[in-house]
């Protein structure tokens, strides 16, 4: 059983342990108020808060977690070099009036290696998941976690990472859990670059440079689909992101939304999304563009 603590937040609280939290929690729900959950793994942006600005607005309590998870790095460097900075997310979250930021250590979320293989069939063998093999399984071993220690009624993702919400919605309907996942849109820098964690990492002129990707992506659909075909619209993006200095396209693929499966040809489906990859210098970048769906 956890402790019972009296549900009375006045500021915000930092909470590294999972008891605690779960204290709080439980004590809130008898009370019949409402949890929402916003996951993250910090270095907080724009398209992190307006994740938690919507939390706040649905639900009693909000809470955001702040935790960088080793398991979904299926590369090393890739896990030194994320950026870290929980006083500066602490005072974006206050300023939200967010009331916990779950911040444990990597011993309180995994007690025990997670050995746990999830099998999302083709979902996680496309994409991310065929250049970041593991990367889903860590993904599902950490949000599924998360989910069984703060039992959110909502949960809240970005469609930047496209593919990890789809894999995120698939998870929840395999362990059949409580909780309604809320996709919220890309938010944007000024020159429309997306939003990202890993944008801190990018000097002026990269991040200048890094605005041709979404330029690139929303000139295919306004000037080339479905003009022309889906293999040529590709080859085209390819190659004009590539043209620019300090730009490397690691894979652009147009599939059907729901079953994140390559088309062909664009009356394969209603639902066709453009996913992209672009290494700008070392640092990873991603996006997407909805070409047309009927949702
Ligand atoms: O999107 C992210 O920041 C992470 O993949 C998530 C969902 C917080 C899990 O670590």
């Amino acid at each position: 059983m956890y402790p019972h603590f009296e549900y009375r937040i006045e500021i915000m609280e930092l909470i590294e342990s999972v008891d605690l939290l779960h204290g709080y929690l439980a004590s809130a729900a008898e009370q019949g108020r409402t949890t929402g959950f916003v996951p993250t793994m910090g270095a907080l942006h724009e398209g992190h808060l307006s994740l938690v600005r919507q939390c706040k607005a649905e639900n009693d309590i909000c809470v955001v977690s702040i935790f960088v998870n080793p398991t979904q790095f299926n590369n090393k460097e890739d896990l030194i070099k994320y950026p870290r900075n929980l006083g500066k997310d602490m005072a974006l979250l206050e300023k939200e009036g967010v009331d916990f930021i779950f911040a444990p250590s990597v011993e309180e979320i995994y007690p025990e290696p997670d050995t746990r293989q999830f099998d999302f069939g083709q979902l996680d063998k496309v994409m991310e998941g065929q250049f970041r093999p593991g990367h889903f399984n860590g993904v599902a071993q950490v949000v599924s976690r998360l989910f069984d220690i703060v039992k959110p009624g909502k949960a809240y993702f970005g469609q930047k990472d496209f593919q990890q919400l789809a894999i995120i919605v698939a998870m929840v309907e395999q362990l059949k859990l409580p909780v309604q996942i809320i996709s919220m849109p890309i938010v944007r820098e000024a020159n429309r670059l997306a939003m990202s964690s890993r944008n801190e990492r990018l000097n002026p002129q990269q991040r200048e440079v890094a605005a041709n990707i979404y330029k690139t992506l929303l000139d295919s659909k306004t000037s080339m689909y479905p003009n022309l075909s889906v293999q040529d619209t590709i080859n085209k993006v390819i190659e004009t992101i590539n043209s620019f200095d300090d730009l490397n396209v690691e894979y652009f693929e147009i599939v059907n939304g729901a079953t994140l499966q390559p088309i062909h040809e664009w009356e394969e489906t209603s639902f066709k999304v453009g996913c992209i990859a672009v290494f700008c210098g070392d640092v990873r970048l991603i996006d997407n563009i909805i070409y047309y769906s009927r949702k």
